[in-house]
C-alpha cells in the first residue's frame, strides 16, 4: 500500500503502574475503510484510542493520523478529525443547539445545513438542555459533534451504545457514505453484532493483546449458518451426511436442519434431488466466532474465560 494510512498504531504499549493495559499493539487503517475495534470491557480499546488522540502518553510505541505524529502534531490531528469519546462530558445547562454552536465556533464556524441534516437523520433533539437528555439523545448529539465539520477521519468509541435499531441503521448509512467518499471510520465496540453489518475489517483485542485483524467478509465465510429445509415427503438423514461444509444434520420427518460453513451450494444441490418445498437460512452467527477467538486466546494464556476482567473503567460518562 503506497497510500499513507489514515491511522497507524505502531508497537503501542501503555502501562498504568505495573499493569499493562495495552501490550505492543500494531495495526493500520486505510482511507475508505470502516474499521471495527472489538473487545470486552477493560480490553484496552479506549486506552488505544486515547493514545491515538494524545489524551494519554504511551509507555512505548507511536501512533499517527494521516501521517501526523500523535504526540507532536496533536493539535492538528484534533482539528482534522471527528471524535466521539466513550465518556462524553457536556454542559448540562446548554441545549444541544447551543452546544453545537459553541463547539462549532471553536472549530472556526458551524455548517448549519450539515448540523440540520445530521440531527434530522439521527432524529436528534437539539432543542432541550443536555442535562435532560436520555443516554440515546446524548449519544446522537455526540455523533453530530463528531461529524458536523465533515472530517476525513472519525474515531468513535462505542458509538452505538444507547441508539435504537432504526437510528443504528441510519448511523451505519452515514458511516458507509463517509467511507465511500474516501473517509476513514474507526469504531470500537464490545459486541460484534454492532459492527458486523458495517465494518470492512475488524481487530479483536483482549487484555491489551491484539488477537486478530480480519476482513469481515472472510469472517462471514468462516461463520457457521443454520439452514432448515422443508420437503414434500420424509427424507433419509444419510442423504445429507458427508456433504462438504455440512454438519449437525437433524431430520424430523420432512424437516431437515443442519449447520453449514462456506457456500450453501453443495447442500442445495442435494436438496434439489429431493422434493424440496422451502429453504430458510438463519443469520450469520458471528457471536460464536467472536467467542471462539477469545476462547483460543484464553486457553493459550491459561486463563478462565468466565472470569470477568477485574479492572474496569468507571462508568462516569454521564453529563450530570
Ligand atoms: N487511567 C487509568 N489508570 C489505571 N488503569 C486504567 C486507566 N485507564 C484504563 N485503565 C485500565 O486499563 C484497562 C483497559 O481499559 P480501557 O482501555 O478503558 O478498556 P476498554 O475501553 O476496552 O473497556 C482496564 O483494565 C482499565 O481498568
Ligand atoms: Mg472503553
Amino acid at each position: 500500500m503506497t497510500q499513507t494510512p489514515a491511522i497507524e498504531v505502531d508497537g503501542l504499549t501503555k502501562k498504568f503502574g505495573h499493569f499493562t493495559a495495552v501490550d505492543d499493539v500494531s495495526f493500520d487503517i486505510h482511507p475508505g475503510e470502516i474499521f471495527g475495534f472489538l473487545g470486552p470491557n477493560g480490553a484496552g480499546k479506549s486506552t488505544t484510542i486515547r493514545a491515538i488522540l494524545d489524551l494519554i502518553r504511551p509507555t512505548s510505541g507511536h501512533c499517527r493520523v494521516q501521517g501526523l505524529d500523535s504526540r507532536r502534531d496533536a493539535v492538528e490531528i484534533h482539528r482534522r478529525i471527528g471524535f466521539l469519546p466513550s465518556d462524553l462530558a457536556l454542559w448540562p445547562g446548554l441545549t444541544g443547539r447551543q452546544t453545537v454552536e459553541y463547539l462549532g465556533r471553536l472549530r472556526g464556524g458551524v455548517d448549519r445545513a450539515r448540523v440540520d441534516e445530521l440531527s434530522e437523520r439521527l432524529d436528534a433533539d437539539l432543542s432541550r438542555k443536555v442535562g435532560e437528555y436520555s443516554s440515546g439523545n446524548r449519544q446522537k448529539l455526540g455523533i453530530v459533534l463528531a461529524f458536523m465539520h465533515s472530517p476525513e477521519v472519525v474515531i468513535l468509541d462505542e458509538p452505538i451504545t444507547g441508539l435504537d435499531p432504526l437510528v443504528q441503521l441510519e448511523f451505519h448509512t452515514l458511516l458507509r457514505e463517509m467511507a465511500d467518499a474516501g473517509g476513514t471510520v474507526f469504531l470500537s465496540s464490545h459486541t460484534i453484532s454492532e459492527v458486523e453489518r458495517v465494518a470492512d475489517r475488524v481487530a479483536f483485542i483482549r487484555r491489551g493483546h491484539l488477537i486478530a485483524v480480519e476482513r469481515m467478509a472472510e469472517l462471514q465465510d468462516k461463520a457457521l449458518r443454520r439452514i432448515t429445509l422443508e420437503f414434500g415427503d420424509a427424507v433419509p438423514a444419510r442423504a445429507f451426511e458427508g456433504i462438504e461444509g455440512v454438519r449437525d444434520v437433524t431430520v424430523d420427518g420432512p424437516t431437515v436442519s443442519a449447520q453449514y460453513e462456506g457456500s450453501m451450494a453443495p447442500l442445495l444441490a442435494v436438496a434439489t434431488e429431493h422434493d424440496v418445498l422451502s429453504v430458510s437460512s438463519a443469520s450469520v452467527d458471528l457471536d460464536q466466532i467472536f467467542l471462539e477467538f477469545y476462547r483460543d486466546e484464553v486457553e493459550a494464556a491459561g486463563d478462565d474465560p468466565d472470569q470477568p476482567d477485574d479492572r474496569r473503567e468507571p462508568d462516569d460518562g454521564r453529563a450530570a
